[in-house]
């Protein structure tokens, strides 16, 4: 199950930029970044970008004018993001640490949690960061966060996964999954022409039903204004592969 070593170990091992890079390329971040800030219902202030990487989308709320803050646990993120914010020229504040232990100094406006980055841990540790979070905010500061949706995944998860890579090779995701928990775990596996299984990475993730992550929020303290099926508001249904949560301090 989860536990810190492989936690550390999982995100320090370029897990997304091998099995994922090419599928948040797909994405345009300028586009989530401004619909999160209508989320937030934000003009100007500070964000707290909180297990932000590389700062994919929060470099976009620095070039509309905010003042960013990301916290991480992965140096390496944190010295790509300093990277990308000073060739582009904007000022960034980089907060090495495990989002169970988020500076209370911050205080920030606003913060975000972006691309499904809860549920790398036991309820019981996340209700503890999530409440660290909290106290790192001002008062009615809004939040916005996104996970995938366990009532969309469900009916696929038993199925072995396969796409084709832009390099030729096959990524192939097999899942099981704990009912207790409502833990998916999973093996990542890149696949030559050959057959040859060429990487290998484990992984679990917590997953959430809407109600399960309204929960999750308010045992932190937090005040849950909507969840969404989308950045752009759109409603729930069994066929939105996201969550988005709106919440405030
Ligand atoms: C799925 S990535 C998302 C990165 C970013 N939010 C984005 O949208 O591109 C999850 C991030 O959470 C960070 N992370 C995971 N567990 C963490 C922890 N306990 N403390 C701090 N950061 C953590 C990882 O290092 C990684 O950068």
């Amino acid at each position: 199950m989860y536990n810190d070593s492989w936690l550390k170990s999982f995100f320090n091992s370029g897990f997304y930029e091998k099995y994922w890079g090419w599928e948040l390329e797909k994405e345009d971040p300028a586009q989530i970044a401004e619909s999160v800030l209508k989320l937030l219902d934000a003009e100007s202030g500070h964000i707290l970008d909180w297990c932000g990487g590389w700062g994919r989308i929060s470099l976009h709320f620095a070039k509309r004018g905010f003042k960013v803050s990301i916290l991480d646990f992965t140096p390496e993120y944190l010295y790509r993001a300093r990277e990308s914010f000073k060739q582009n020229g904007l000022a960034l504040d980089t907060i090495f640490a495990d989002c169970r232990e988020t500076p209370p100094h911050i205080q920030a406006d606003y913060a975000v949690c972006l691309f499904n980055s809860l549920g790398f841990m036991d309820d019981k540790e996340q209700v503890k960061a999530l409440v660290s979070l909290n106290q790192a905010l001002k008062p009615g500061a809004r939040v916005v966060m996104d996970v995938m949706n366990l009532l969309f995944l469900a009916p696929d998860i038993k199925r072995p996964f396969e796409a084709k890579r832009p390099d030729g090779c096959i990524s192939r995701q097999t899942n099981s999954f704990d009912f207790i928990t409502n833990t998916m775990h999973s093996y990542f596996e890149i696949i030559d022409d050959w057959g040859n299984v060429r990487d290998r990475k484990e992984f679990y993730q917590r997953l959430y039903t809407p109600a399960d992550l309204k929960a999750l929020l308010e045992a932190a303290g937090f005040k849950v204004d909507n969840i969404f099926g989308g950045f752009n508001k759109e409603k729930i249904t069994f066929d939105t592969p996201k969550l988005v949560i709106v919440a405030r301090k």
